[in-house]
């Protein structure tokens, strides 16, 4: 899978630390080497790594390499990417393809945690939530309105910087609008009811994964079980006003389901200006 360089390790410089432990990989990209720095997450189907891509005369930068082992489905991630996301700021561009096997895409490294490192797991104010989720509405809304469905929305697949910009990562499950040749079937506590149906999806599935994702942020639990059955209906949770919001993008009926995600934002709006959040 990976062909690794042995012998005597030199040592990298990037002018601030010496990096000594790392593992040299191949294939390398038209012009960089990459040096491997360690694995961030292992699946069944892709394993992604941290590395660092040296280039003669270019300081050293780091990339996200992703190895794919399912056919086409790097291609898949690339092709959306650097198609009709390609003017979609706040995701990450893809640097790189290889389609030997695995597949291999190397991504411009966001600086950033995901969101269960950060805003899942400790308090914060909800004015600061409502201003990240909008920010992540509005990413969400030019995604849809390349008429393209995340489709595995989470608390992983959203790194947050230290300024508190969100980028939109993972588009690994993603599918153009009534594309029915590829049915992501959902991750456990975040698939909407259609996806687990294996009905067709829309930008209302994105809607519900990402009220998942708020209702986990605002009331740290999750709001689905692991076979994706809510926990608790919302209305034993007590802030009332954004549970309205919750409500609208939880809606296990898909019709009934709040449609866009400029819909939320106006609510979101207007909560903060009526002063009820
Ligand atoms: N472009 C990137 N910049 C920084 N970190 C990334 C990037 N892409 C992925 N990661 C990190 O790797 C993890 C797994 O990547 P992801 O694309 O979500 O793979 P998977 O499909 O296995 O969930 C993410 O949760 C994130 O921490
Ligand atoms: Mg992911």
């Amino acid at each position: 899978m990976r062909n690794q360089l042995h012998g005597a390790q030199p040592s990298l410089s990037n002018g601030f630390t010496n990096i000594t432990n790392f593992t040299k990989v191949a294939p390398v990209d038209q012009n960089a080497v990459l040096i491997k720095l360690k694995t961030l997450k292992t699946t069944k189907t892709s394993q992604v790594d941290l590395c660092f891509s040296i280039t003669t005369g270019i300081p050293l930068r780091r990339v996200i390499r992703k190895s794919c082992v399912i056919e086409k489905m790097a291609e898949r991630e690339r092709s959306i990417i650097n198609g009709p996301l390609a003017d979609v700021g706040a995701i990450p561009k893809v640097l790189f393809f290889s389609d030997c096997r695995p597949e291999l895409l190397t991504y411009k490294f966001i600086t950033g945690r995901p969101l269960y490192q950060t805003y899942t797991n400790r308090h914060t104010p909800i004015q600061d939530v409502f201003k990240l989720f909008r920010a992540t509405l509005l990413i969400l809304g030019d995604i849809h309105s390349e008429r393209i469905i995340h489709n595995d929305l989470s608390p992983g697949n959203l790194l947050i910087d230290k300024r508190n910009h969100v980028s939109i990562i993972d588009f690994g499950s993603a599918t153009p609008y009534g594309c029915s040749e590829f049915l992501a079937i959902g991750k456990p506590h975040y698939a909407s009811p259609e996806q687990i149906e294996h009905k067709p999806i829309d930008a209302r599935s994105d809607i519900y994964q990402l009220g998942c994702v708020l209702f986990e942020t605002i009331y740290k639990t999750q709001y689905l079980d692991a076979n994706n059955r809510p926990y608790n209906s919302i209305d034993v949770f007590d802030n009332a006003p954004i549970n309205c919001l919750l409500k609208l993008m939880l809606d296990s009926a898909q019709s009934k389901r709040i449609t866009s995600s400029q819909e939320c934002i106006n609510i979101i709006d207007n909560l903060i200006y009526n002063q009820l959040v």
